[in-house]
């Protein structure tokens, strides 16, 4: 492996360390009623790979890089965003688990929270998560040494403003009811442009609030938050793509979740609309831009090799 990969692992690896060790503190263990935070935690703790959290803080750490910053001040201002994140997207997996939506048996290795706890409460699960994720938002971070109080408090608030329009109907609620409403066959089939609106809605909105939660936390002005949004709509566009292309090529058992479902239900995806070879060149174009946003700016740090990642991954 090479040098540069080495560091990036070795990134990775402490990051998700840190973003697990935060999301014990705001999903913590024997909280009342036990039974729903323990569910909330069988789903949130199954290993998922962070990605959202990592690049919130990724996102940070490179505005701060760029404006003279230090990174553990980035870090500390973008980890609740980066919990959030994570808190909103299992919350979305949950449901996207459901008899009523993918109805999917296995996810994150573990078998579904409602195959596991039943609908009624995995349906209540996701609600909680959801709603955590704003309380936290809204309470952290407190203080952060260097930062005025009143900026730091308005630096949140824009963040909830932000993550709220990402999750919501504009945004992930609204892809997954197209995702829902196509698969059901009750609408005209997805064109190029509405399968890439479709995209960039279920998953891609959650991964641009969290690069660009990130970066506004750590004070990114409007050139640079710019630059990171454009970035990340193309590596959330990516990485819909590629989850799309492993779901027909992958085992499940790598993937954690059942493979060859999308086929099964009859889901408007890239390899259903476009075939193997021209989605994983699509992907890579999307790649390609993410990295000449970064460039354009003068942006980098860790988010050239999250991108990357995000396109040669195999879970
Ligand atoms: C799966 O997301 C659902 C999509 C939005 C494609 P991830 O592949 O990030 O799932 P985890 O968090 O690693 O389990
Ligand atoms: C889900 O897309 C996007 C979400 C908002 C959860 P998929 O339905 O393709 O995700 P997987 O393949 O089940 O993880
Ligand atoms: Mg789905
Ligand atoms: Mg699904
Ligand atoms: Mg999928």
């Amino acid at each position: 492996m090479s040098g540069a990969r080495v560091h990036f692992e070795t990134w990775l690896d402490a990051q998700r360390r840190a973003v697990d060790e935060a999301l014990e503190a705001v999903v913590p263990a024997h909280r009342e009623p036990a039974f729903v935070w323990e569910a909330m935690r069988y789903s949130l703790f199954a290993g998922g790979k962070r990605l959202r959290p990592l690049l919130a803080l990724a996102a940070a750490e490179a505005v701060a890089e760029r404006r003279g910053g230090a990174a553990a001040q980035a870090h500390a201002l973008a980890m609740p965003c980066a919990c959030a994140l994570e808190l909103i997207h299992t919350y979305s997996l949950v449901h996207d688990d459901l008899p009523a939506m993918d109805n999917d048996v296995l996810r994150r290795g573990r078998p579904t929270a409602h195959v596991v706890y039943g609908e009624g409460l995995a349906i209540l699960v996701g609600d909680a998560l959801l709603t955590e994720a704003f309380a936290h938002l809204a309470a952290e971070p407190r203080t952060v040494d260097g930062v005025d109080d009143a900026e730091l408090a308005r630096r949140r608030i824009a963040a909830i403003r932000l993550i709220a329009d990402a999750a919501g109907p504009s945004g992930m609620v609204g892809g997954q009811a197209i995702d829902l409403r196509a698969a059901g066959g009750n609408a005209a089939p997805l064109n190029a442009d509405g399968l890439r609106d479709m995209h960039a809605r279920k998953t891609g909105a959650l991964i641009r609030a969290a690069a660009l939660s990130g970066a506004s936390m750590a004070g990114a002005d409007g050139a640079l938050g710019s630059a990171i949004d454009e970035y990340a709509f193309h590596v959330g566009l990516a990485f819909q793509i590629v989850d799309d292309i492993l779901d027909v090529e992958g085992a499940s058992a790598d993937l954690g979740k059942t493979a060859g479902k999308d086929v099964a239900a009859g889901k408007p995806t890239y390899p259903a609309l476009y075939g193997l070879d021209a989605s994983r060149r699509l992907a890579a174009e999307c790649i390609d831009r993410s990295l000449a946003a970064l460039e354009g700016a003068g942006l980098a740090g860790h988010l050239p090799a999250l991108a990357g990642w995000v396109v040669g991954r195999h879970s």
